[in-house]
């Protein structure tokens, strides 16, 4: 058990390479089910989830390494297409190992997913898209069996741009007889990392970055050599850290491109970015203007995933201003640690009404979720006085020791082992 200790108020500044993308990296782990022999995945960030996503493949027969962000994973040995139910309860993304088993060996047994309490996150249409495949389910309680005598191409409507169920069901039909269409897929810079990945295995896929993906099934993939896109909500967190603490600093190997919403909502808010190829300049030396609203939806437009980073903001800003969650129905629940840090912020139901204070101060406070505990990582950085951030497990599944990228950048910010409260 550890917790962060912030002594906030200090300016950021400096420069930071961008890390591996978890949302990327954890398909294309799952995917290398799909080929047997051995893979070669580059720029893979060390992260609970991406440990977890690992421990998950070698219960199922693989033998992997992960060293200095490469993952070197042997799928020859696959003797298993049982996920463990405790590896599966500690990381949602463990349903992405669905689709690849099933192409595998032709069924799969899985237990309802955890993962980060954001909302009621159903997989209703990761079943139904493997079931348009073929595929047999059978849904009991707490486990999940599917199985296919041969997966066959099929024209697939998601009712919503599902990430995760546009992965599942690419992974899936892969490798199926015939052609899949995906219509109203997703359309997130992970989905074409992800097609990129499966075609340099020999895949036949085309469309990623659109809302409609055609998968023509191939016979065989075989294994590659690979790198995984940078993580683009880091990258924002950074940003939009740079902004609360009134900084300046430079992002590198990060294209501008996959955070066109965030840099438009940033400008808005008055902080100045400029931009390179692969470089992003940001500087914010005056308090933010409010904005009348940003809604969080599918890529491209805001992130969800950078939702709370973003309240805190807007909790600076000079005036008041309106932030709606439309992705998932339960992602507020910094809402209240930030009103405990001196924020001015009302929620009713998806919306967080948010009128700025020209300061927040420090205090204990707790990370719900990934994103929430990044949050309360920038607030605290910004606060004065000093922030303990608690239950950093949640922030360790998806930032590569935050500590030390806010430390680079000149953030006092230190982890330390939490005592016990008797
Ligand atoms: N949904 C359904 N049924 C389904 C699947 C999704 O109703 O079968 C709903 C969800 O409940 C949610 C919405 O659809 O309200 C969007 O969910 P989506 O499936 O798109 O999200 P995901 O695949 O579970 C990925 C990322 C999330 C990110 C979302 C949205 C990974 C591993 N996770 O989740 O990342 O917020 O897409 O962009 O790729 C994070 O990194 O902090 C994180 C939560």
């Amino acid at each position: 058990m550890e917790k962060l200790v912030i002594e906030g108020g200090r300016p950021l500044s400096g420069t930071v390479q961008i890390h591996g993308s978890k949302n990327a990296a954890l398909p294309i782990l799952a995917a290398c089910l799909l080929a047997d022999g051995i893979h070669v995945i580059e720029n893979v960030p060390k992260l609970l989830d991406i440990e977890v996503m690992l421990e998950i493949l070698r219960a199922l027969g693989c033998r992997a390494e992960h060293a200095d962000e490469r993952v070197i994973l042997d799928t020859a040995d696959v003797n298993s297409h049982h996920i463990p139910e405790k590896l599966m309860r500690q990381m949602r993304s463990s349903i992405f190992l669905m689709g690849p088993l099933l192409a595998r060996f032709g069924k799969v047994q899985i237990y309802q997913p955890g993962g980060c309490a954001i909302g009621s996150r159903k997989i209703d249409l990761h079943l139904r898209g493997l079931e348009s495949l073929g595929a047999v389910i059978d849904v009991s309680a707490d486990t999940i069996k599917c199985s296919v005598e041969k997966l066959k191409g099929e024209d697939i409507l998601l009712d919503l741009p599902s990430v995760g169920a546009t992965e599942n069901i690419m992974m899936a039909a892969v490798m199926a007889e015939g052609t899949t269409t995906i219509h109203n897929a997703a359309r997130e810079p992970e989905i074409t990392d992800l097609q990129n990945f499966l075609n340099a295995m020999g895949a036949d896929i085309s469309g990623a970055g659109t809302d409609t993906i055609i998968i023509h099934g191939v016979a065989k993939l075989t294994p590659c050599l690979y790198r995984v896109i940078p993580d683009r909500i880091v990258a924002g967190t950074l940003m939009i850290a740079a902004a609360v603490t009134r900084g300046t600093i430079t992002l590198r190997n990060m294209d501008p491109k996959y955070l066109t919403a965030v840099i438009h909502v940033l400008k808005r808010v008055g902080v100045q970015i400029r931009t390179e190829d692969d470089i992003i300049y940001v500087n914010c030396m005056n308090r933010p203007k409010p904005v009348d609203q940003i809604v969080t939806s599918p890529y491209p437009a805001f992130p969800t995933d950078l939702q709370a980073q973003m309240m805190v903001l807007l909790s600076l800003a000079d005036g008041f201003s309106i932030l709606k969650e439309t992705v998932f129905d339960g992602r507020f629940k910094h809402v209240d640690e930030l009103n405990r840090m001196g924020a001015d912020i009302r929620q009713d139901w998806n919306s967080a009404f948010i009128r700025g204070v020209p300061r927040l101060y420090g205090t204990t406070v707790e990370a719900t979720d990934l994103r929430a505990g990044a949050a309360l990582v920038l607030a605290g950085l910004a606060a004065a006085g000093t922030t303990v951030v608690e239950q950093i497990q949640h922030i360790d599944r998806g930032y590569d020791r935050i500590e030390e990228i806010f430390q680079q950048l000149g953030g006092q910010i230190q982890r330390c082992a939490l005592i016990p409260k008797v």
